[in-house]
């Protein structure tokens, strides 16, 4: 039996799943790397559980590049090789496509999936020489279905999704494990950290997405208010996959999450769509300000 701690490397410990999951994490035989953006990290510091032995607190953006090399190097260092990456951090624009801009996109890629790939490419040859790790990726539902004024967030995941899909077969040969898990809405005040695009931000957004905002920002913050399932509860999730022997490539991270994982499955594409449509809050008052241009 192994009875060495495994080193496990958490992205994104300051608030919401990342900093349930590493109190998870702490109260078994790891050894922990928890990872705050420079300007979040006084605040994980003073925790509780940023004063345990086992937890050692770092500063990272994942979208420097030549940070996340540096930390990995250190962590080999000074704890050992990471056995366990958890890609957590995340961030999330609202914003329809026309008001993104090149520079709001780019945010959105490097934090969800460019700087999550660059920390797989750094723990992945020591693991490949270990023949042993596991990559968890935190993707979304928002990873499998896409939503309006979601449409980068939804992209970002959809990559990771693709990514971790190909990693899984890449990495099966050394006996490391790929898993994506998927959180549906989660109970949180996660909605008030989303961020607007510059141009939205600037008063340049047409007056006739002003639906699409509105409505879509009320019915996501009604439901991330209502539903029952927390970030701990999410947290659970991905322990589990953390621990089983043959963890599953891909794992709801809440219920809801199951439940529109089939309805995809289930309903063909075009009744799917036309669905998901008609079911989009106020949708008939979206669009065009001229009422007779409306659908
Ligand atoms: N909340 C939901 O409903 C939901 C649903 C589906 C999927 N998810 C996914 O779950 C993961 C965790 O989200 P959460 O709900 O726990 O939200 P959260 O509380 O906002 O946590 C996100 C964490 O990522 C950190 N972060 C943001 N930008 C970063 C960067 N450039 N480099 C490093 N860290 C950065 C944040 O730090 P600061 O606190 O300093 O900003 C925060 O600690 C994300 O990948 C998210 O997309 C969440």
């Amino acid at each position: 039996m192994n009875s060495t701690p495994s080193t496990v490397l958490v992205t994104g410990c300051s608030s919401g799943i990342g900093y349930e999951l590493i109190k998870l994490f702490e109260r078994g035989p790891y050894r922990i790397v928890a990872t705050a953006l420079p300007s979040s990290l006084e605040e994980l510091q003073a925790r509780p559980i940023a004063q345990s032995p086992k937890v050692t607190v770092e500063p990272l953006d994942v979208a420097d590049y030549a940070a996340g090399t540096a930390l990995v190097r250190k962590i080999e260092k000074e704890i050992g090789p990471v056995d366990i990456l958890v890609n957590n951090a995340g961030i999330s624009y609202r914003s329809t496509v026309e008001d993104m801009t090149v520079e709001d996109e780019q945010r959105q890629l490097q934090v969800n999936y460019l700087g999550a790939m660059h920390l797989i490419r750094e723990c992945l040859p020591s693991m490949r020489r270990r023949r042993k790790g596991r990559i968890v990726n935190i993707s979304s539902v928002g990873g499998m279905m896409a939503m309006p004024t979601m449409a980068s967030y939804s992209a970002s995941k959809f990559a990771l999704e693709g990514a971790s899909e190909a990693l899984w077969y890449e990495l099966k040969p050394w006996g490391i494990h790929v898993s994506l898990v998927r959180p549906g809405f989660i109970n949180s005040l996660a909605f008030t950290k989303v961020l607007y695009s510059r141009k939205k931000a600037a008063g340049e957004s047409s007056e006739e997405y002003k639906g699409h905002y509105d409505n879509m920002k009320t019915f996501v913050e009604k439901i991330m208010t209502r539903t029952p399932s927390t970030s701990a509860d999410v947290a659970k999730r991905i322990f589990k996959v953390c621990q089983r022997k043959s963890p599953p490539l891909r794992a709801a991270g809440t219920p809801d999450a199951t439940l529109f994982y089939f309805l995809r499955r289930i309903l063909p594409r075009f009744l799917y769509h036309k669905l998901l449509f008609r079911s989009l809050p106020g949708v008939k008052s979206w669009g065009p300000t001229d009422p007779e241009a409306r659908l």
